[in-house]
Formats: C-alpha cells, structure tokens, sequence
C-alpha cells in the first residue's frame, strides 16, 4: 500500500470530505456559521479551546517532531515553535492551509501528503495528533497506537487532543453519529459519511498501556475535548 493511499471506503470518503471543508474548517474552532450554538456554548467552548491550547504549550515537545492528520495547522504553530516539526496529512487542500498558517507566524515545517496509517519514515522525539483519534475504529484503535510507537524513540513523546461527545461540538445541522458513522454536511450541501468515535478515556488509556506506553495521562478539559499524553516506553 502506497503512504497516501486509503484503506476503505469510510476511509476514503473522509479523505475527500476533509480536503472539500479546507476552506470552511477552521469555522468549527472559530463556532462561525453553522458551528455556532449560541452564547453560553461557544463561550465555553472558547473556554475550553484556550485550555487545550495551554496544554499543549506546556507539553515538553522537542527535537524532532511529527504530526500526523494535521488538517489546516490549528495546533502546528504550536509545535513548530519549540521542534523541527513535520506536519502530515492525507489532504493537500488543508496542507495548503497550514503552509499558509506556518508562514504567517514566521515559522518553518515541512509539509507533506501522506496517510496517516503509513510506516514511519524516520524516527523522532515526538508525535501529535489532533482530533484523529476519533476517525480510528474501535478495532484497529490498538494497531494505531502500535503505529504511533513505531514513530518514537525510546522515551518519545506522544499527545493527542480529542472529541468528547457533546451535541454543541459539530455542527448545527448535523446529527449525533450512529454505530461510530456520521454524515457531516458543508457549506454548499454536499454530504459525507466519516467515522466519529467518541473514546472514553479508560480506552485510550488501556491502549497506550497495551501498545507499551507509560506515564499515560488522558485527562479532559470541562465539556468538550479529551487530552493525552504518553512516553513510548523501552
Ligand atoms: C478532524 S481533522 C483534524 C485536523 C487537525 N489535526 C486538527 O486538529 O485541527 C482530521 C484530519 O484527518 C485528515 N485525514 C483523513 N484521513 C486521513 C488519513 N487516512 N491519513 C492522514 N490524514 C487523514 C483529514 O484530511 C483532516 O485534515
């Protein structure tokens, strides 16, 4: 299998459904639009955005780091102020984004296509991964952490920052997802299937365990997102 080339349909699908939202993406974060419900909710969901931010700043990334699924480089300025960051992602549209988002703040990455199932192509300090977790199936969850080991060295750092289920996340005019599957429409009607699941935090954290991990953290932010951190033991 080629690193850009998707396994299954879902997969596929949400491959092309993330690369035709580029332009809109970023207004879930923002709550413009149809992301928005209303004062109170967008209120902590800023709240709670700003908390995942800080936490992020206060993860000790260094050296070389890879993030993978990448998307349009909300968290990447982030990473690449303090590492020799390489943003990955299986969409060239929302790559573009981040290029643009990296050379806005004067910061340097490399930026390439590529599945995030694919093999490592190096070996680094460290990986993130925003709201990706969440498109992995229960089944192939513990083959993806296994993944994400294979990236580290020794002691290697991996964090991630995740969905909880809430209905004032996604957008107004979609519904909860059914069976892990979610029909996620954009701006101009079009529709996509994608997979959405909702980890709790006990899973994520018997899967890092699993995968050889330690000190595990998976903590949450009030409502909306899950945070995780863990060092890719010997
Ligand atoms: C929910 S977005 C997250 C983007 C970014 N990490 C963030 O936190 O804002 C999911 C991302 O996964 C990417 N994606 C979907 N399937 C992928 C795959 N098989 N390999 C790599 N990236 C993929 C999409 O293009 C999209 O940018």
């Amino acid at each position: 299998m080629s690193p850009t080339e998707p396994r299954d349909e879902i997969d596929s699908e949400m491959v092309r459904y993330y690369a035709a939202r580029a332009g809109e993406y970023d207004d879930w974060y923002l709550r413009r639009g149809r992301y928005s419900h209303g004062r109170s909710a967008d209120e902590e969901w800023r709240h709670d955005l700003d908390a995942a931010a800080t936490w992020l700043e206060g993860r000790p990334f260094h050296g070389r780091v890879v993030e993978l699924a990448a998307g349009t480089g909300w968290w990447s300025t982030s990473l690449a102020r303090r590492s020799a960051l390489t943003l990955y992602d299986a969409s060239a549209e929302t790559l573009d984004r981040a290029r643009i988002r990296l050379t806005a703040a004067g910061l340097d990455a490399e930026v390439g296509v590529r599945d995030a199932w694919a093999e490592p192509d190096q070996s680094v300090d460290g990986v993130f991964a925003g709201f990706w977790l969440s498109h992995v199936d229960r089944s192939r969850l513990d083959e993806f952490v296994a993944l994400v080991a294979r990236w580290l060295v020794r002691g290697g750092l991996f964090a991630f920052i995740d969905s909880r289920h809430d209905p004032d996340s996604g957008a107004s005019d979609h519904r909860p997802p059914e069976d892990d599957l979610q029909v996620r429409r954009l701006d101009d009607g079009s529709s996509f299937r994608v997979r959405k699941v909702y980890y709790e935090p006990a899973a994520l954290d018997s899967a890092l365990r699993r995968a050889g991990f330690g000190q595990i953290e998976v903590a949450t932010t009030g409502r909306f997102f899950l945070l995780g951190s863990a060092r890719r033991g010997a």
